[in-house]
């Protein structure tokens, strides 16, 4: 390790002698041929490459074997768009403060985030995947920097998916029941704070007398408009007011105490703590916690059921939500396929689910990992 930092070290010093073009960089690396063959196989990612500013991840050839091998298909033309897009990002990292010890967030083309962490002069970088790629050797360009890596950066599914894989069986049929599914799953540039099943079966007796409206304004006080990372919190040690799309005065108290980031509703009588945080799903972040968050119904938008029952006959878009929450499956890949640009900021309404869904509160165990949009 210690040998290969050093080679890394020196190889850095060499290169930033030698800048040149990217594609001189890439080429001239014995161990990058299969991403130069993806990249070759891809005219839109080759003519962005062009011009290009900012930070490459690339993989060797024995990172894109081992994908390769657990059922990536390099002949799927989509999934490799989004993998070489996911390892693009357009400004430069590390930049010059980034230190051992330290976390960054970077946007990639694709739209989803990676996590670069440093420890010693080692730098990782997180995904979806279940381990983070090494940062191997960084070949300085005339525009940027391509930093070689160790394994394959895969995307995060969309956060049905995620879900699923974690396990969080009670918030999905929340989802499904409220007619939310597709569309939560749709959205961009926002952060989920995800409660475990424990949370909804502690509150059993309140979500059963809530109506489907009312369930929608506690699903939606768990959504954050933008991405806010734990690293950010940590950094803020107390946000107030906290807007939601739950709208209005439905905002959320964020607080640090200690170790623990601490979020509370206006109905909280004690805070939900993050059990898991910066989980990566498409476009967005989520945060695992312990308590379901709680609005003040007197102040929700659509809590009397008169005012309700005229919003959803007057919101004939959101019948594609509603149709797939009514086929009983919280299945959203076909949601996640059409994500246009613009769901970020919709404010969802869909109409009533089938009364049979109900909040499911089963104890299961708290088995949260990032689902990879691909079968892998
Ligand atoms: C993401 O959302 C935040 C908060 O609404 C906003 O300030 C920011 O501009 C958005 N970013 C993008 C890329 O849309
Ligand atoms: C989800 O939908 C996809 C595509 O329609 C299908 O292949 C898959 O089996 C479905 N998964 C579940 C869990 O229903």
């Amino acid at each position: 390790m210690q040998l290969k930092a050093f080679f890394a070290g020196a190889l850095l010093l060499l290169s930033q002698v030698h800048a040149a073009p990217l594609t001189a960089v890439v080429s001239g690396d014995a161990d990058l041929k299969t991403l130069l063959a993806l990249v070759a196989s891809q005219p839109a990612i080759m003519g962005a490459l062009g011009g290009f500013k900012g930070t490459l991840f690339a993989p060797t050839d024995k990172a894109f074997e081992a994908v390769i091998a657990a059922g990536f298909d390099p002949k799927k033309a989509d999934d490799v768009a989004r993998v070489l897009q996911y390892h693009v990002v357009p400004s430069l990292f590390p930049t010059a403060s980034f230190k051992a010890g330290d976390t960054a967030f970077l946007t990639t083309l694709e739209g989803s985030e990676v996590k670069a962490t440093q420890e010693g002069t080692v730098i990782s970088i997180g995904s979806a995947a279940a381990s983070p790629a090494t940062v191997v050797r960084s070949l300085p360009f005339d525009d940027g920097v391509v930093h070689v890596i160790d394994a394959v950066l895969i995307p995060p599914a969309n956060i049905v998916d995620v879900a699923t894989a974690g396990k969080l069986t009670a918030l999905l049929a929340a989802l499904t029941k409220s007619g939310l599914a597709s569309t939560v799953a749709g959205l961009k540039n926002v952060t989920i704070l995800a409660p475990v099943d424990d949370a909804f079966a502690a509150i059993k007796s309140v979500a059963d007398t809530l109506t489907v409206d009312q369930l929608k304004q506690v699903l939606l006080l768990h959504v954050v408009p933008g991405i806010v990372h734990s690293t950010d919190i940590l950094a803020a040690k107390s946000i107030d007011a906290v807007p939601t799309l739950a709208g209005g005065k439905n905002t959320l108290k964020i607080v640090v105490d200690g170790e623990n980031v601490l979020i509370s509703g206006a109905k909280n009588d004690k805070p939900a703590k993050v059990v898991a945080p910066d989980i990566f799903a498409a476009n967005m972040i989520v945060h695992v916690i312990d308590t379901v968050l709680l609005p003040d119904f007197a102040d929700a938008v659509a809590a009397s059921p008169a005012a309700s029952s005229a919003a959803s006959s007057a919101a004939p878009a959101a019948s594609g939500a509603a149709s797939a929450a009514a086929s009983g499956s919280a299945n959203a890949s076909g949601a996640a396929k059409t994500t246009g640009g613009a769901a970020a900021t919709s404010s969802p309404t869909a109409a009533a689910s089938p009364k049979s869904a109900g909040i499911v509160a089963e104890v299961s165990a708290l088995i949260v990992f990032a689902a990879s949009a691909l079968v892998l």
